[in-house]
């Protein structure tokens, strides 16, 4: 994945549990982060992995949980990066932003052309719920989703119930959200 993508695990390992902590974390993966990742340099997704496993021994937290905070955190931490307007294009709602989720990354490959993106879609529900679907060609990531959902949420002034609901094949998860507020 971008170095983006290790720099934001750096950012929320950094903001929360300081320096050192994030230190510890890379001698664990056994990675040079004292040098630093290049946020428009493409990256073996093993780093990315790994660096989630060792936070995760590290900070004695659940992958899951390292990776549920990372999802919420990458909502501002875009933004911060320079990411702002392009996520303000993307919809007014919440709804309609999560329509707009595989346009939006097909736009940032203009930038990143080893972009290997997740595809979304939404489908609508009789009773005012959606069936989210989430695609990808990664394994283990769906957590990943519920914080990023988390974290949008809040962006758009909305709070939603999220279920995960199966994995109906590799590379395929549902959600069902509801937006509560
Ligand atoms: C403008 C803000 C955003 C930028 C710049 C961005 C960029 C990226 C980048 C660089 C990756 C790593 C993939 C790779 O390097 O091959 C990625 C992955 C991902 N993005 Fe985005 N993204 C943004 C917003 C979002 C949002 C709002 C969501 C909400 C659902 C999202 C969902 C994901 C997921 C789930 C992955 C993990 C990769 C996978 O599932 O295979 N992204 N994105």
């Amino acid at each position: 994945m971008y170095g983006l993508v290790n720099r934001a695990i750096q950012g929320l390992v950094e903001n929360q549990f300081g320096t050192e902590a994030w230190e510890r974390i890379c001698t664990r993966a056994d990675i040079d982060g004292g040098s630093g990742f290049v946020a428009m340099e493409a990256y073996d997704d093993a780093i990315t992995y790994a660096l989630v496993g060792a936070a995760s021994a590290e900070l004695g937290l659940d992958a899951g949980t390292v990776l549920e905070s990372f999802g919420e955190y990458w909502t501002l931490y875009t933004i911060e990066e320079g990411y702002g307007d392009m996520l303000t294009m993307m919809g007014s709602t919440l709804e309609e932003f999560l329509d707009n989720l595989d346009s939006m990354h097909d736009r940032i490959r203009a930038t990143m052309p080893d972009l290997v993106p997740p595809s979304f879609e939404r489908e609508e529900q009789p009773d005012g719920s959606s069936i989210l679907h989430y695609r990808s060609e990664r394994a283990g990531l769906a957590p990943m989703v519920q914080g990023l959902l988390r974290g949008l949420a809040k962006r758009f002034d909305s709070e939603l119930e999220i279920e995960h609901v199966d994995s109906p094949e590799p590379g395929h998860d549902r959600f069902r959200i509801r937006e509560v507020r």
